[in-house]
């Protein structure tokens, strides 16, 4: 057995946390008629039928995805694991006829109810938080090309150690987490620093299906954004940073070329700044 390091073990806890998370948030039953489950069934189980005649899986191999399927429920890695494989898919589905800014995927780890913040703000962080400083700065509007008043602007982001408030210990609740209103012109300026890139937990079942099969854990830096004013469609999606280790290969497949950020030095001196206007269709 390999050993566990402390930072994988506790990186582990972060599943847990998005499953139930998760459970909260799903309350609610949907409605989905008879017909559409079964389709909906049939069809995934007629792909795995294939993919065994296809590859002609053994009962040794059936027993280990049996194994492992259990294993990804105990360890409460299927939010996660779902996220990083499957749900760019669903985002692409659910946002091909916008017209307004890109989305991407929302992933494991949105808890709403981040601090309220002006137009003009600083994420809350720790003293001395450790990392690049960022001016984000921009304007959302909507297709029309009118500015949005008051549009809310939900943010949140890995520390310069790739880390998620309330997703690994010793993390201030909101650190790096904050729901910023722009002004009467739909302008903000957010002061942060730099996120770096995400690494999948390794000691997990996800991480153990990415070593078996020889693939890299990794997610580029990016910041998260849900953005939202009334009227309008509220998007989801992240920026990235171009350059950055990773945003050719994401894990999660969660690139888009129109997400890519270029920052530059900021005018004070102080770390990088860069523009990003989001255009919101209506709802
Ligand atoms: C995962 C983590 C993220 O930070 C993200 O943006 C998407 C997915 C994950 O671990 O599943
Ligand atoms: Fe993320």
């Amino acid at each position: 057995m390999t050993e566990v390091t402390e930072s994988q073990a506790t990186a582990a806890e972060s599943g847990a946390s998005a499953t139930e998370r998760f459970r909260q948030k799903q309350k609610v039953e949907t409605a989905t008629s008879k017909e559409r489950v079964s389709t909906l069934a049939t069809e995934v189980l007629t792909a795995i039928h294939d993919v065994i005649r296809r590859h002609q899986v053994t009962y040794e191999e059936y027993d280990a995805l049996k194994a492992w399927m259990i294993q990804v429920g105990l360890d409460g890695e299927w939010p996660l694991f779902l996220d990083v494989f499957v749900e760019h898919v669903v985002e692409q589905v659910a946002n091909d006829s916008r017209q307004g800014s890109k989305g991407s995927i929302e992933g494991p780890y949105y808890v709403p109810g981040a601090p309220a913040l002006p137009a003009e703000a600083t994420l809350p962080m720790r003293d001395g938080e450790a990392g690049t400083p960022l001016l984000f700065q921009g304007q959302v509007r909507g297709v029309d090309g009118k500015s949005l008043p008051g549009a809310v602007l939900d943010v949140w982001q890995a520390d310069s150690a790739g880390y998620y408030a309330q997703f690994a210990p010793s993390l201030p609740e909101w650190n790096l987490r904050g729901v910023v209103t722009a002004d009467d012109e739909g302008t903000f300026r957010i002061h942060t620093i730099l996120p770096a890139p995400y690494q999948i937990p390794t000691d997990g079942s996800t991480g153990n299906l990415i070593s078996a099969a020889g693939w890299h854990a990794w997610r580029p830096a990016h910041l998260h954004f849900k953005i939202a004013s009334p009227g309008h469609h509220t998007i989801t999606t992240q920026l990235y940073f171009e350059g950055g280790e990773h945003v050719t290969d994401d894990i999660a497949t969660a690139v888009k070329p129109e997400l890519i950020l270029d920052p530059v030095p900021a005018s004070d001196g102080n770390g990088l700044e860069v523009t990003y206007d989001f255009v919101l269709d209506p709802a």
